[in-house]
C-alpha cells in the first residue's frame, strides 16, 4: 500500500503528531511506503491567488476555476500545488490528519484543499465526480483530534453529531473528488485523558492504519442514484 498522509498541527509534540508517527512506524514496519506531507513544517503557504499557478489566462480578473482549467491543459500549476497532486495520484490511501478547529479543518488544511484540489477535470470537473471522480478506487479517512467528550458530539449532544460535522470534509472534499470514505478515526480531549487511554489510542489507530484496506466505509449513495436535477429518484 501507498499512504499519503497530509498532517496538520503546529506542534510536532502534539497528540496529532504522535498519531501521525504511530502511523508511520506501524507502515512502514509493515512494508508499505509512506508519503507525509507536514503543512505547518513545510511552510505550506494556503492563500489563494495566482500564486498557484505559473500560467496566466485572464490577467484582468481572477477566476480560479477558470485558471485552474487553463493550467491543467498547459501543465501550469505551480511547482508546490503540482508536488501535493503528484502524491495524490501516486497514493491508494490518502489520511488527513487534522485537530478539530472550530468545528473543521485549520486553515492550513482547508487552504491545502483550495489549491490542490483543483477544477478542469485535474482533480474534479467534466464529469468526474463522486463515484465518477478521478480518486476513485481509492481511500481516504479523517483522523481527528477533538476538544470535546463523545456526549457533547452524540446525536443528542450539545454540538451536534460528529459526523454531521464531518460531512463537509468527508462528503463534500473527500467523496466528492471519487474517494471511498472510511469512517474517521476519533480522539476526544487527548489532553484531558490519562497517560494509559492514550496509549490505548494509539494502539487502536495502528490497528485501523493496517486495516485501511478493510476497514468500514461510509455508504454514501452513488450518482446513478440521482435523477437530471441530481435529486434522488424516487424507487
Ligand atoms: C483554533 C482552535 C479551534 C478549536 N475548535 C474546536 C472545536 O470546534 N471543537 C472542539 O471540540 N475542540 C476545538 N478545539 C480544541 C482542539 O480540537 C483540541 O485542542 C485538539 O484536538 C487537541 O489535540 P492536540 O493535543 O494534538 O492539539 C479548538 C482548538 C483551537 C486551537
Amino acid at each position: 500500500m501507498r499512504i499519503f498522509i497530509v498532517h496538520a498541527h503546529p506542534e510536532p509534540n502534539s497528540f496529532n503528531g504522535a498519531l501521525t508517527r504511530a502511523a508511520e512506524q506501524a507502515l512502514v514496519a509493515a512494508g508499505h511506503e509512506v508519503v507525509i506531507s507536514d503543512l505547518y513544517a513545510m511552510g505550506f503557504n494556503p492563500v489563494s491567488g495566482r500564486r498557484n499557478f505559473t500560467t496566466v489566462r485572464d490577467a484582468n480578473y481572477y477566476r480560479q476555476q477558470a485558471e485552474e482549467a487553463n493550467a491543467a491543459v498547459h501543465g501550469g500549476f505551480a511547482p508546490d500545488i503540482q508536488a501535493e497532486m503528484d502524491k495524490l495520484f501516486w497514493c491508494d490511501a490518502l489520511i488527513l490528519q487534522f485537530p478539530l478547529w472550530w468545528f473543521g479543518l485549520p486553515a492550513i488544511l482547508k487552504g491545502w484543499v483550495d489549491r490542490v484540489f483543483a477544477s478542469g477535470g485535474r482533480i474534479y470537473g467534466g464529469g468526474k465526480w463522486y463515484d465518477r471522480g478521478v480518486f476513485a478506487g481509492k481511500r481516504a479517512m479523517c483522523s481527528v483530534t477533538i476538544g470535546g467528550p463523545p456526549p457533547i458530539y452524540s446525536d443528542r449532544g450539545l454540538n451536534g453529531p460528529i459526523s454531521e460535522i464531518l460531512f463537509p470534509i468527508n462528503h463534500g472534499i473527500l467523496y466528492f473528488v471519487g474517494f471511498t470514505v472510511i469512517e474517521p478515526f476519533l480522539v476526544h480531549a487527548p489532553a484531558r485523558i490519562s497517560d494509559l487511554e492514550r496509549q490505548i489510542y494509539l494502539a487502536r489507530y495502528r490497528e485501523r492504519i493496517l486495516d485501511l484496506p478493510q476497514a468500514s466505509t461510509i455508504p454514501y449513495p452513488k450518482l446513478a442514484d440521482f435523477d437530471v436535477h441530481h435529486v434522488l429518484k424516487s424507487n
